[in-house]
């Protein structure tokens, strides 16, 4: 391991007003996606998309793409690698490298995440192919009854195994333990099940010898669930998130890099960049969008050629006002720039 190495890709992935791309839909989910603008999910289809955002000049506030296992090897209409187009774009290739999610047997339905199995012996590939960064995701569901030490435990022991391989490997691992936004539960249940998968998580990481400063944190933000009564203004979202990060989150990381997870693009932005605006951190706080990157765009490009452009200039825009927020520089206003 090559912790220099590590340190310096993981402090690139942080870079001050930049943050990462979120582009690894597995298969179904890009098809629940494609599904929104009535395209089929071919392999060029996909190929085409990505490749438009690669080549946008949104790319200039991205500082890491995360792709999926067939984007990898793909490359664009005009024969250029697509890993090839994000390098030139002064961005840091990574890969997804979980297998999804099964249930644990005998829990209330709690998932852990598979793909530990045969993964030392992917990683050299992938580095190969030009990825310098992964990215594994558990799931926890905040919901009463739906965790407990069962699922949190196997779930930060797995996001450790994994991270220690990666690093075996000088790829930087991307440590990313979802607790889910979408329940009835509260902000303060959020913070709870948060609070205790993120100690677990580094106290497994500690045993496993995972060094720190090589890795970056994706985190869920502490919000209410979808379906609670309770809602939550900005403020306190980014109050009790920076709260419990810094209860949780050892200052020798380098940058915590957070999932959308459901939130409005401009919720999503509006929350990290009132988090910066806070001053005074540990660590880099940005973003690893996957939806609240995209949403515009896919629904904008609808799959054809024509709109192209547009598209490029909707992803263009929501990546400036995401590396604004990562610097703390975001307000709302700003998002009517596009318009004019
Ligand atoms: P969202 O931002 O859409 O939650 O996706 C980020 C991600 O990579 C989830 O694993």
């Amino acid at each position: 391991m090559d912790l220099s190495a590590l340190n310096k890709i993981a402090n690139k992935m942080v870079e001050t007003g930049k943050g990462i791309l979120a582009a690894d839909e597995s298969g179904g989910t890009i098809k629940k996606r494609f599904d929104q603008i009535n395209l089929e999910s071919t392999e060029n289809a996909r190929r085409d998309y990505r490749e438009m955002l690669f080549r946008a000049e949104g790319m200039k506030h991205i500082s890491g793409v995360i792709l999926y296992d067939e984007t990898i090897w793909q490359k664009g209409a005009d024969g250029t690698p697509l890993v090839k187009l994000i390098e030139n774009a002064g961005a840091v290739p990574g890969i997804k490298v979980d297998e999804g999610t099964e249930v644990i047997a005998g829990t209330s339905g709690e998932l852990i995440t598979k793909g530990l199995d045969n993964l030392s012996a992917r990683l050299p590939k992938y580095y190969e192919a030009g990825a310098r960064f992964a990215k594994w995701r558990a799931v926890i569901d905040p919901v009463a009854g739906r965790f407990s030490h069962t699922g949190i435990m196997a779930n930060a022991h797995a996001l450790a195994r994994y991270a220690n391989l990666c690093q075996a490997n000088n790829i930087v691992p991307i440590v990313e333990p979802e607790v889910l936004m979408d329940g009835d539960n509260d902000i303060d249940a959020c913070y709870q099940v948060t609070q205790w998968v993120l100690k677990e998580t580094f106290q497994q990481l500690y045993f496993m010898n995972v060094a720190l400063e090589g890795i970056v944190l994706k985190p869920n933000m502490i919000v209410p669930g979808k379906k609670s009564a309770k809602k939550a203004g900005i403020a306190e979202i980014a109050e009790k998130t920076i709260k419990c990060l810094k209860d949780c989150v050892p200052a020798a990381v380098p940058g915590i890099a957070f999932l959308s997870g459901g939130q409005s693009d401009e919720e999503a932005t509006a929350n990290l960049g009132a988090m910066n605006a806070l001053g005074g951190l540990p660590w880099k706080l940005t973003f690893s969008y996957g939806r609240a990157l995209q949403h515009a765009t896919i629904m904008t490009w609808a799959g054809k050629a024509e709109n192209v452009k547009k598209a490029q200039t909707v992803f263009t825009h929501r990546a400036k006002m995401n590396g604004l927020a990562a610097k703390g520089a975001y307000k709302p206003e700003m998002e009517r720039e596009l318009a004019a």
